[in-house]
């Protein structure tokens, strides 16, 4: 049977396989692909004793040892959310980095062989760091600081922390934990890092008028005063590392649209960053709330589409002399949508792609494959293709070879196996015992044992 992929014709991916210089830390990139962040929920946790939570696992440098194999690879592999406090965490079984944690020991030791795994060959390796802010489950912290006190609204029978708007203490010292966390990558022979300013993230409830009611001069009456939040933490980042080391940022394409922010505004937004040397920005869409897939019922081509539009208004916005760099994540999924956007973008950020195959930058750079592989419609919709990726990333990690959403039976099997673990998630109710992503306990091959799957 012919292995179902996305495919635009018979489109060069040579554009795609161009190395990519960043204009303030001079580092290069080997091609146009992005491993995007994902979650990875396979660190060390402890409900009780938090030093004991958010080491990499043995599980977790498998998998970045994965994604950084092959020479035409991923050119920049991002890590999933790297918290920066031990109670306020996007999830537990986050990787976690606070200034309580040594230039040593065992968090130093994983973190350090993280990095080489997935250098090996060449990747560049950026930490997402990140704050959530309001967006944490009550059972992890009750209580958190958001710029105001909007809570996120109950969903899916999650409740949310309470925020209170931050004082000007909490902000100094959430920066510091952000400088912090970057030196520390930096220390251990990370690239860079990836500022969290998407997904509704704290730095985003500082951008977005829907959680922003402040009067200060963090507050909604300008863009100024809503960067100012996002600008001191670059500038604490900035001070802590050195020039050679990428500071990046993902930004939300949602929060532009419907917070009410303009097009000018959004250039307003990336001009300050390209003015306080950020390399690139990664643009994505999507908030906890609408994880920007609404248009999930409509053609990929018109989410490649959705996208790309905010990408080439930001890009044109900034004009011909831009130096900062920019990818686009979400939904690509074809090399030609791929190689077009490229026209307005400088790189292309894959997600899900990158967790059903790791190999995938390598087949596409090297001419096997036309895109990403074509999951059957259940399973390229939220929250299945979420859950699926988890699925996926576990499988990586535990040495075995990722399973396919292209096949009826192994979708029965996942959904199976989703339902078993929304079961047990269900059980341990707040315990938070029950940490990791859906195990899939169907067939499945030792990694390396098949073929690529390239078609
Ligand atoms: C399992 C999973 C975990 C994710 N975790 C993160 C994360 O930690 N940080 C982040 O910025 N985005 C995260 N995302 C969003 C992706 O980076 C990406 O923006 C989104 O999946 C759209 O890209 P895609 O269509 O190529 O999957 C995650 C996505 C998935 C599927």
């Amino acid at each position: 049977m012919a292995i179902p992929r996305y495919s635009s014709g018979d489109v060069s991916p040579a554009p795609l396989a161009r190395d990519l210089e960043f204009p303030v830390s001079g580092r290069i990139a080997k091609n146009r692909f992005l491993k995007s962040p994902m979650a990875e929920f396979l660190a060390t946790w402890s409900p009780r004793h938090v030093y004991e939570r958010g080491i990499p696992t043995d599980e977790i440098i498998e998998l970045y040892r994965r994604w950084g194999e092959g020479k035409n690879n991923w050119g920049v592999i991002v890590t999933g959310n790297i918290d920066t406090n031990w109670a306020i965490l996007n999830a537990p079984g986050d990787t976690i980095i606070t200034p309580d944690c040594l230039f040593e020991g065992e968090r130093f030791e994983k973190f350090t062989k993280l990095a080489a795994a997935a250098k090996a060959d060449g990747s560049l390796i950026v930490g997402q760091i990140t704050h959530p802010g309001r967006q944490i489950l009550a059972s992890v912290s009750p209580t958190t600081v958001s710029a105001s006190d909007v809570q996120l609204e109950p969903k899916d029978g999650q409740t949310y922390a309470k925020p209170h708007a931050a004082t000007r203490a909490e902000m100094k010292k959430i920066v510091d934990e952000f400088a912090y966390a970057a030196e520390y990558l930096e220390k251990v022979g990370f690239d860079g890092i990836e500022l969290h300013a998407a997904h509704g993230y704290l730095i985003a409830q500082f951008l977005s008028r829907t959680t922003n009611k402040r009067t200060d001069e963090y507050g909604v009456q300008t863009t100024e005063n809503r960067m100012r939040f996002f600008s001191d933490v670059v500038r604490g980042i900035k001070a802590r590392v050195s020039p050679k080391f990428i500071v990046s940022a993902k930004l939300n394409s949602v929060e532009f649209q419907e917070g009410g922010v303009t097009p000018d505004e959004a250039r307003e937004v990336c001009e300050t960053l390209e003015k306080l040397g950020l390399d690139f920005v990664e643009l994505s869409g999507g908030t906890y709330e609408d994880l920007g897939l609404k248009f999930e019922r409509e053609s990929t081509q018109i989410r490649e589409g959705f996208f790309l539009k905010f990408a080439q208004a930001i890009s044109q916005a900034l004009g011909p002399d831009r130096k900062m760099k920019l990818y686009l994540t979400g939904g690509m999924r074809s090399v030609g949508s791929m190689v077009s956007a490229l026209d307005s973008v400088d790189g292309i950020g894959l997600a899900r792609p990158a967790a059903a195959e790791p190999r995938l930058a390598s087949d596409i750079v090297e001419g096997r494959a036309s895109g990403a592989l074509k999951p059957l419609t259940a399973g390229e919709e939220f929250p299945v293709s979420l859950m699926a990726a988890g699925a996926q990333i576990w499988q990586i990690a535990r040495g075995k070879e990722p399973f396919q959403l292209w096949d009826e039976k192994v979708l029965a099997h996942l959904e199976q196996d989703i339902k078993t673990w929304l079961g047990e998630k269900a059980e341990d109710g707040d315990k938070l015992e029950h940490t990791k992503p859906p195990m899939y306990t169907g067939p499945q091959n030792e990694y390396g044992s098949s073929e690529a799957v390239v078609a």
